[in-house]
Order: structure tokens, then C-alpha cells, then sequence
């Protein structure tokens, strides 16, 4: 076999013909318009957002179009060629709304107005335009527990008890004594309660002391929201990615953390008792009107999850869960490596687990990497010379191979890695900059947490995207507001271009092999050989075909006791130009067979 690429190749164009997408991208997305399904869609509950592939892109790493050294949406228009011949359905943008930036945009402070170093809503409705013209559609970041201090509303809020806003944020005032203990998740002090002098109150924020939490259970609040949303659905955004969604809700008598929660102060934020009331009207009064798709971030349990994604309950269509990315660390820690580092069985037992309690009812996400996490090839593969590509590709096998819409993380593609500073000088991530505050500050371990943090930290996958390997990696003509890896002046799209077996390449054929294919999208998935600490096996089967997966998540040769016989089975897909019949593989072996009837 010379190559499996091209046997891929005609199998994509015989399957692509058969099975066109489910919904072509409407020109309004009012739901009024959506056309009828085609006499192909036999497919029960095909939709458009379950093929679709997701490309997550971070707009201030992406390419910056005039020199200031931070991408913008001008330099997204630039690019859009490239983000088409990726393959990818849908794009995510992180938050491009006004923002002081304390956390990147997760603290805004106009939501219908685009971010200065972004760009202009002229540019916005350009970029849209674009993308609607490639077939891409749109998603973006909706930032809603909180605000930014810097928002008009806290402004308000903050002058007088009686001030029309006051009731927009949670306030405890001051002669109540001090508030019952809430954690904020990136206080350089830990408090979730900051005392503000002019009312003498303080007020509520889970995450940095700019981010106060906005009141849901005011309803007033919940219609500026609402209005919000469908500003931006009538200007024909596609959908929304909803940030900490599972925290909105809040006890207004602030109780003790119960004790059933045991400390997890995350799992108590997200156990907030209207939680799903407030989404179902979300989705009554807006959702319900567009064919959008929505998709909460919420670090819920299975059970929750359901409530959160059941169609019956007309709440979202989709979560991201963080157990699977949560593997590895110790316990409660502040993101420490185990150094017992991470088994290959539990890896499997949480994706297998979360695809098994979405098979009849829901319906599942897979990510490895996104601008919260290190880049998935440190953490999951190896970034060694000599694994690099291997890895990547192997990564890439799995997330586009699982029953779920794949949320996949621009320069991923590219096999980009973690940039491990060594100085805390080096972050810029506020969750960096203030944990080693905080351990600073309690005499703790800091050479610990700055190795934990090369493996761990979020700006190891916010670095700049490697375009070429001129200088800063042809991201900025400036100085980049985060270093560029320096590995850039070998890997880089204009690199990978070139090369038909680079990471990127691969990305572009996998993606298109997906949709082409659609057991790989709905296909039963089934796990095989599940106590292999090295290779990771399962079947996807729908209308008579069995696929047959197989990763070596390890840099030595093993083999699965997969139980079928290979030496008759069709090669599909891999990473490695050859594929042994006895079912040996080499160092990160990704391989979709073709099990014969
Ligand atoms: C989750 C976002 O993904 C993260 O980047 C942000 O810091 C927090 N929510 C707070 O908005
Ligand atoms: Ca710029």
C-alpha cells in the first residue's frame, strides 16, 4: 500500500455524494425560513450542529491585520480562506465584545459593542458576511453570570442602594456584618465578595474582583439578556457558546455551602436552585425563534447534564463537561500534575461513560483543547520532535472519530504545543498571575506550581497562531501581546501547506472523511479491549457498517485484543503509511478500519 490517502479520497467522494449535510446554511436564521429536509435525511434526529465540526477560534491570537500585536477581526476576515479549507463547519469565536480585558473578554462591558483592538461592528458584519458566503456559520462567546465592573450597568449599580440598577448584582450591605464565605475562582485573595466604599455593601463575583456576577433572579436582567441575544440572532449570528451557564442561578439568603458538596465550591455554583427555569424561558423567548445552536459550558454531572440538553425540556443543545480534561491533576488543587500522571483507562471510562449516557437521548461533545487548557498535544500526546506529528494526528483520530460534535482548537491543526515559560513575568492569563499570588502569599510551593503551570497554564494555547516563519511567526508586524513559541519556524501553516502528510493535511482529509461518513457521526459507538493501558479501541456501526478504531496513546509499539479478525479488514484512515494485519502498532498508531460483514 502505498498510501491510504488515496483510496480515503475516493471513498469521500462516493459517500459525500450520498449523504448531503443536514441543512444548508439558511441566508437568515429566523426559524420560519428553515427549509424542508431532504428525501436523503433518514436519519433520525439528523441536525445540522450534530455534523457539524467546530473551530474554536481565540481572536486576539489569531492574526492581527495592522501592527498593534493583537489579533483582531479584521485579521479573522484576512484568514478566511484558510479557516474554509480546513473543512470545518462552524466557528466559535471567544468573546469580541467591549472589554477592559482583566480577563480576556470574559468581562464585558458593552454587549453590543465590538472590542476596540477587534475592530468595529462594520468589520463584524464583514466578517459574517464571510463566512456565511464559505458556508461557515457563526457562534459566539455569551458571557452572562457576570459582567465587567466596567459595564454601565455596575457603574450604576455601585453609585446608591436605591439606584435603578442597584438590583442587577448581588450586594450584601456592610452592617449585616461580613457575607457568608463564597470563593472566587481567580481573586488574588480567593474571596468571592468584594466590599465597595460608596454603599458601603460588598458584591458578588465568582471570578476576578472585575467580574461581578450579574442578579438573574432579577427578571429585568433576564430581558436585558434575552435583547441581547436577539440583537445579535437578527443580525444572523448562528448560535451561542454560553460561558459558566450553570452558575446564573444564586440563593438570593447566600447560604452556607452545604456539606453534601464537601468543598466543591464549583459544584455548589452550579447547583443553583432556577438554573433550568431561567434557561427554559431563555429558550421560550428567544432560542426557540432561530435555528441556532447553543452550547452551555457547564462542569456538571451526567444527570444534569441531561436536564440541560434533553430536547423534551427545550432548554440547550449541547454542554462541554471538564471531566475528561480534569484527568491528571491532584485533587482540589490548583491544576498541581499528578505525579502519578493520568491512566489510559480512566481516560477511556469518562468518554466512554459520557457517550453511553448520551445514546438515546441528548447528544454529546468532545474537545481536548480550547483557550482554558493547554494545548492537547502536551497533554495528551507528546510533544517530542520525533512524536509531534504522530501525536497530533492521533489526537485528531479521536476527537473526530467519537458519537459527539467535535469542539476543535485553532493551531491544534498544526500539532501547535505548550510554550512552558519558565517566569511568572512571562503570563499574562489573570488565573496564572493571581494562583501564584495566592501560593506566594500562603508560603506555598511555587517552583511546583511553575512546572504544574508548563504543562497546565491557559496561555500555553493562547500564544500566537503560527502562520509562516517569518518573524513572530507572521502573526503581527508589532510585538505580540503573548510570545510566540518559538518553535514556530517549524511549525507553521505555510510549512504544513506543503507538505501532503503534514498535521494540518490530515486535519483537512479526517474532517472531510467525517462528514462524508456519517457512522463516524452517529454511528453506535462501542468500546474493545477496555483494560489496555496502551491502546484505545471501539467500533462505530450504523446501517450495516462496523468501523473499527485503534490509537496507541503510547511512544512504544502495543496491540489491542480488539477479538476481530484484521487481516480482512479494509484500511480506511491512519497516521503511518502502513498498517500491520496482526494488529501491532507502531509509537501513536492511529488507524479506522473497515470490519468486513
Ligand atoms: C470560562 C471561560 O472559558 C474562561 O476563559 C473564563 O475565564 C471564565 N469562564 C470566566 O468567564
Ligand atoms: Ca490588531
Amino acid at each position: 500500500m502505498r498510501s491510504v490517502n488515496f483510496l480515503i479520497f475516493s471513498i469521500i467522494l462516493t459517500i459525500a455524494a450520498a449523504f448531503p449535510a443536514a441543512g444548508q446554511k439558511p441566508s437568515n436564521n429566523k426559524k420560519q425560513n428553515t427549509r424542508k429536509p431532504a428525501p436523503a435525511e433518514t436519519i433520525p434526529g439528523r441536525k445540522w450542529w450534530k455534523e457539524a465540526v467546530v473551530y474554536q477560534i481565540y481572536p486576539r491570537s489569531f492574526k492581527d491585520s495592522n501592527g498593534d500585536g493583537v489579533g483582531d477581526l479584521r485579521g479573522i476576515i484576512q484568514k478566511l480562506d484558510y479557516i474554509k479549507s480546513l473543512g470545518i463547519d462552524v466557528v466559535w469565536l471567544n468573546p469580541i465584545f467591549a472589554s477592559p480585558n482583566d480577563d480576556n473578554g470574559y468581562d464585558i462591558s458593552d454587549y453590543r459593542a465590538i472590542m476596540k483592538e477587534f475592530g468595529t461592528m462594520k468589520d463584524f458584519d464583514e466578517l459574517l458576511a464571510g463566512m456565511h458566503k464559505r458556508g461557515i456559520r457563526l457562534v459566539l462567546d455569551l458571557v452572562a453570570n457576570h459582567s465587567s465592573d466596567e459595564h454601565r450597568w455596575f457603574q450604576e449599580s455601585r453609585k446608591s442602594r436605591d439606584n435603578p440598577y442597584r438590583d442587577y448584582y448581588h450586594w450584601w450591605p456592610a452592617e449585616k456584618g461580613t457575607p457568608p464565605k463564597r470563593v472566587s475562582f481567580f481573586d488574588e485573595n480567593g474571596d468571592g465578595w468584594r466590599y465597595d466604599a460608596p454603599t458601603n455593601s460588598y458584591y458578588l463575583h465568582y471570578f476576578s474582583r472585575k467580574q461581578p456576577d450579574l442578579n438573574w433572579e432579577n427578571p429585568k436582567v433576564r430581558q436585558e439578556i434575552y435583547s441581547m441575544l436577539r440583537f445579535w440572532f437578527d443580525k444572523g449570528v448562528d448560535g451561542f457558546r454560553m460561558d459558566v451557564i450553570h452558575f446564573i442561578s444564586k440563593d438570593p439568603s447566600y447560604p452556607p455551602i452545604p456539606a453534601e458538596f464537601g468543598g466543591d465550591w464549583g459544584k455548589f455554583y452550579g447547583s443553583g436552585p432556577r438554573r433550568h427555569e431561567y434557561i427554559q424561558e431563555m429558550n421560550r423567548e428567544v432560542l426557540s425563534k432561530y435555528d441556532v445552536m447553543t452550547i452551555g459550558e457547564a462542569g456538571v454531572g451526567m444527570q444534569d447534564a441531561h436536564n440541560f440538553v434533553d430536547a423534551d425540556r427545550k432548554e440547550l443543545n449541547m454542554i462541554y463537561h471538564f471531566e475528561g480534561v480534569g484527568l491528571g491533576y491532584l485533587p482540589n488543587s490548583k491544576k498541581i500534575i499528578d505525579p502519578a500522571g493520568w491512566k489510559l483507562t480512566d481516560f477511556k471510562n469518562v468518554y466512554t461513560r459520557w457517550d453511553a449516557s448520551f445514546a438515546e437521548k441528548g447528544w454529546n461533545t468532545v474537545y481536548l483543547g480550547n483557550h482554558d487548557q493547554p494545548r492537547m498535544l502536551t497533554r495528551w500526546g507528546s510533544d517530542a520532535p520525533e512524536w509531534r506529528e504522530v501525536s497530533s494526528k492521533l489526537l485528531t483520530t479521536f476527537l473526530l472519530t467519537q458519537r459527539a460534535t467535535p469542539y476543535y482548537y485553532f493551531g491544534d491543526e498544526l500539532g501547535m504545543s505548550n510554550i512552558k515559560f519558565d517566569r511568572i513575568e512571562d503570563y499574562r492569563d489573570i488565573e496564572s498571575i493571581n494562583w501564584y499570588k495566592q501560593i506566594k502569599e500562603a508560603g506555598g510551593d511555587l517552583r511546583q506550581f511553575l512546572e504544574s503551570q508548563k504543562i497546565a497554564a491557559r496561555d500555553n494555547s493562547r500564544t500566537p497562531f503560527q502562520w509562516d516563519a517569518t518573524t513572530n511567526a507572521g502573526f503581527t508586524s508589532g510585538t505580540p501581546w503573548l510570545k510566540v513559541n518559538p518553535n514556530y519556524k517549524t511549525i507553521n501553516v505555510a510549512a504544513e501547506e506543503k507538505n501532503a502528510n503534514s498535521p494540518l493535511n490530515y486535519f483537512r482529509r479526517l474532517a472531510r472523511f467525517r462528514k462524508a461518513n456519517p457512522v463516524l457521526i452517529y454511528g453506535k459507538y462501542t468500546l474493545v479491549d477496555a483494560p489496555n493501558e496502551s491502546v484505545y479501541a471501539y467500533t462505530r456501526e450504523l446501517d450495516g457498517r462496523k468501523l473499527l478504531v485503534l490509537l496507541n496513546f503510547k511512544d512504544r509499539e502495543a496491540s489491542a485484543d480488539t477479538g476481530f479478525d484484521l487481516s480482512r479488514a479494509k484500511v480506511l484512515f491512519g497516521n503511518y503509511p502502513n498498517f500491520s494485519k496482526d494488529g501491532r502498532l507502531k509509537p501513536y498508531q492511529a488507524v479506522i478500519l473497515e470490519l468486513s460483514k
